[in-house]
């Protein structure tokens, strides 16, 4: 068996595919289940078969099926397992899909876990990582590793010049995600990105410069202590992603619904083009009240994901 979660981006987002820094959270409560078998040797079946649980697994296999069988004959490779069996992948997918939330990295990181537990076969930190990205590069065209990093991480991820740390974080938050109804793939938003910046010099390097001076300036913001600028720089990187096409009105509307109900900051979050947005709350009762709101804006779901001292509060 293997399993993984969920994940949500905080700041940085399509820029960190150009190299600038992104800021995750694990979303521990929205989880993924793999179990690997080996099957009695038949001629129907293919070398890999996955099958696919949970709400919208149409969409899951259609966003990471072939991923997911490149993953797969590559990780036979890299554990040296040269026969031809037949193998059975169930996943259990708790991550609604195409909602910017991880399902793809975490799918493809369940798997990969559940094929060594089957083989025996302990994998490091980096070779996970490579079979997961194989897996990404196909779901979102390009893919900066971010997904990968977070679904597989129980802290929040910054991914920086290539390499990935836990930031300091001298605030407790709650932060509220609100789906709004709409699934999009990453890929569709990553490729409208790419047509925009075609043909338009210096507009790529001005979306990732502002990009990541926000994310740089947020992580300032947590190590500080600085709750209210780290919200306003959430606000600002939701401006910069909704500049560039990547908003909808009705995730709009639900950051609009969340700063009115007192969160010092609100974004899309994830690939874009729908999906789900994120609000910092500082209080459980700011977070109450931004759900509350959010679900009267149009929210179709909402997770609560508290950090610090709220972990333990019951919210
Ligand atoms: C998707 O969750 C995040 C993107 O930046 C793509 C990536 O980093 O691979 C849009």
């Amino acid at each position: 068996m293997g399993s993984s979660h969920g994940k949500a981006i905080l700041l940085g987002e399509h820029a960190v595919v150009y190299g600038a820094p992104a800021l995750a959270i694990p979303v521990p409560g929205l989880t993924v289940t793999a179990t690997a078998q080996l099957l009695p040797a038949s001629a129907e079946l293919g070398e890999f078969t996955f099958t696919m649980t949970g709400s919208g697994s149409e969409r899951v296999v259609m966003q990471t099926g072939d991923g997911l069988r490149l993953l797969a004959s590559e990780f036979k490779k890299t554990a040296g397992i040269t026969d031809s069996p037949q193998i059975s992948v169930r996943i259990s997918c708790g991550i609604p899909p195409g909602r910017g939330l991880g399902s793809s990295a975490a799918c493809a990181r369940a798997v990969v876990l559940a094929l060594a537990d089957l083989f025996d076969r302990r994998l490091d930190a980096g070779t996970v990582f490579d079979l997961v990205q194989i897996s990404e590069g196909v779901a979102h065209g390009r893919a900066s590793g971010i997904d990968t990093l977070a679904t597989g991480s129980p802290t929040p991820v910054l991914l920086s010049d290539g390499v990935a740390r836990e930031p300091k974080m001298r605030f407790d938050s709650l932060f509220v995600i609100g789906d709004s109804g709409a699934a999009s793939l990453t890929k569709h938003a990553v490729e409208l990105l790419q047509r925009r910046f075609t043909g338009k010099p210096g507009a790529q390097a001005e979306f990732v410069h502002r990009s990541e001076a926000l994310t740089r300036d947020a992580v300032q913001d947590l190590a500080q202590g600085r709750i209210a600028d780290f919200g306003a720089r959430m606000t600002a990187c939701h401006e910069l992603l909704g500049s560039v096409g990547l908003s909808t009105d009705r995730i709009d509307a639900l950051v609009d619904a969340a700063l009115a109900a007192g969160s010092p900051g609100a974004k899309i979050s994830g690939g874009g083009l729908g999906g789900c947005m994120i609000a910092l709350a500082d209080e459980p009762h700011r977070a109450a009240e931004i759900v509350t709101r959010l679900h009267k804006a149009g929210a179709e779901r909402t997770w609560v994901v508290p950090t610090g001292r709220f972990l333990f509060h019951g919210c």
